[in-house]
C-alpha cells in the first residue's frame, strides 16, 4: 500500500485553506469524506476539493471502513472527545494544536492511542518546514554557539468576537491558541523541558487570556519569552539569541505558506545579519505526508503524542503562573 485514506471532521478554515488542499497535493493520500455539521457544507466543501463522499454526521465518518486516518480541526475542547471517538474507531488521528485542554487529557489521548495502537499526532506544522528544521540543525551544530534566549512573538488582532478563540468553554484564549507556538519551539529547538515558569496575562470579561507572555527557564542558562495575543497587531517572529551569534526570523515565522523563506543570522559583534532565503514549502504537505509514511509503517512517527503531553504540561504551569500573579 503506498497510499492513505483520509476523513476530515468539520469545515474549519484551516481545513479548508491549508490542509485539505495539502492531503490532496500529497504523494501519498487522498481525502476520503468530509463531515459537517450542516450537510449544505459538507457538499459544498466534497465539491470544492474533489472529495468522494459529504456526511452531515462526524461518526459517519468515523464508521466508513475506506478511511484510515481522520483530521480534526475542531475548536480546542472538542480535540479530546473526538480523538478518544476515532481511535476507539480504529482510526490513526491528527489532530489540530493545542492538542488537548491540559495535560490530563493529552495524557488520555496518549493512552488511548497505544492502547488502540493507532497514531496520534499534533498538528504543529511549522517542525515540517525545511526553514525551521535547517535552524535547528544550526543550533545543533553550535553555530550559533550556547542558546541564550529564544523570544517568541505570535500574535493578531481577532475581531470576530463569537470565535471560539474568546471563549473560555471551547478552549479559547491566546496561549492556547498562538502562545504554545512559543512553547513548542523552544522546547523542540532545546530538546529540553523548562524547570521554571513564570508568566502574566491580560485577560478578558469572559475569562480568556486576550494578551500573554510566558518565560520559560531551561537548564543550563537558557531562557524563552512566549508572547501571544488576541487583541495585538501582527507578529510572527522569534529570534534565537546565542552567545556567539543570533538567528532571527522577522515574519510568517510559523507560518509561511508556500513563499521563499527567510531568516537572518548575525555574528557576535555584528550590528545587522545576513539574510538567508530558503525555497518556499507547504508545511502541512509534508507534515501530512510525514503522518502518512508513518501510517503506512515507512517511518517512525517524528512527534509521538508524549511530546504533546509535554508540551501541555509547561502550558498547563504556565496558565496556572499567570492567574495565581
Ligand atoms: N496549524 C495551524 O496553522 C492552525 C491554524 C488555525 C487553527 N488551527 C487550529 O485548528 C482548530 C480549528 O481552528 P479554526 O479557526 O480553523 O476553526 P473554525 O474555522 O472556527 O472551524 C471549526 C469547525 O469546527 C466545527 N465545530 C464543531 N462544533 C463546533 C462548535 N461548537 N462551535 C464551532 N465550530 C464547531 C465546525 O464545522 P462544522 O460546523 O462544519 O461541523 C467549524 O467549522 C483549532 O484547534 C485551532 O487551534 C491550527
Amino acid at each position: 500500500m503506498s497510499t492513505i485514506t483520509w476523513g476530515i471532521l468539520g469545515s474549519a478554515a484551516i481545513a479548508r485553506i491549508c490542509v485539505i488542499p495539502a492531503i490532496q497535493a500529497s504523494r501519498n493520500g487522498r481525502v476520503h469524506a468530509i463531515a459537517s455539521r450542516s450537510i449544505d457544507r459538507a457538499q459544498e466543501l466534497a465539491a470544492e476539493h474533489n472529495i468522494p463522499h459529504a456526511y452531515d454526521d462526524y461518526e459517519a465518518v468515523l464508521a466508513d471502513p475506506a478511511i484510515d486516518a481522520v483530521y480534526i480541526p475542531l475548536p480546542n475542547h472538542l480535540h479530546h472527545p473526538w480523538t478518544l471517538r476515532a481511535l476507539a474507531a480504529g482510526k490513526h488521528v491528527l489532530c489540530e494544536k493545542p492538542l488537548a485542554l491540559n495535560a490530563a487529557e493529552a495524557q488520555a489521548m496518549a493512552d488511548a492511542a497505544q492502547a488502540a495502537q493507532r497514531l496520534l499526532m499534533e498538528g504543529f506544522m511549522y517542525r515540517f518546514h525545511p526553514r525551521s528544521q535547517h535552524i535547528k540543525q544550526l543550533i545543533k551544530a553550535g553555530d550559533i554557539g550556547h542558546l541564550r534566549l529564544i523570544k517568541t512573538a505570535f500574535t493578531f488582532n481577532l475581531s470576530d468576537p463569537d470565535n471560539s478563540r474568546y471563549r473560555p468553554e471551547m478552549g479559547g484564549g491566546a496561549l492556547m491558541d498562538t502562545g504554545c507556538y512559543g512553547v513548542s519551539l523552544a522546547r523542540w529547538l532545546l530538546d529540553a523541558e523548562p524547570i521554571a515558569v513564570q508568566a502574566q496575562a491580560i485577560y478578558s470579561d469572559s475569562g480568556v487570556d486576550l494578551t500573554f507572555v510566558g518565560t520559560m527557564h531551561f537548564e543550563g542558562g537558557t531562557l524563552a519569552v512566549a508572547e501571544a495575543s488576541l487583541v495585538s497587531a501582527l507578529q510572527q517572529t522569534y529570534t534565537i539569541v546565542g552567545s556567539e551569534g543570533v538567528i532571527e526570523l522577522p515574519h510568517d515565522a510559523f507560518i509561511p505558506w508556500e513563499k521563499e523563506a527567510v531568516f537572518t543570522r548575525r555574528d557576535v559583534e555584528a550590528e545587522s545579519g545576513t539574510l538567508h532565503r530558503l525555497p518556499g514549502a507547504d508545511e502541512y504537505r509534508l507534515m501530512a505526508e510525514h503522518f502518512a509514511d508513518a501510517v503506512l509503517g515507512h517511518t517512525p512517527l517524528a512527534f509521538d503524542p508524549a511530546e504533546s503531553v509535554r508540551n501541555m504540561r509547561v502550558m498547563d504551569a504556565l496558565a496556572q503562573a499567570a492567574a495565581e500573579r
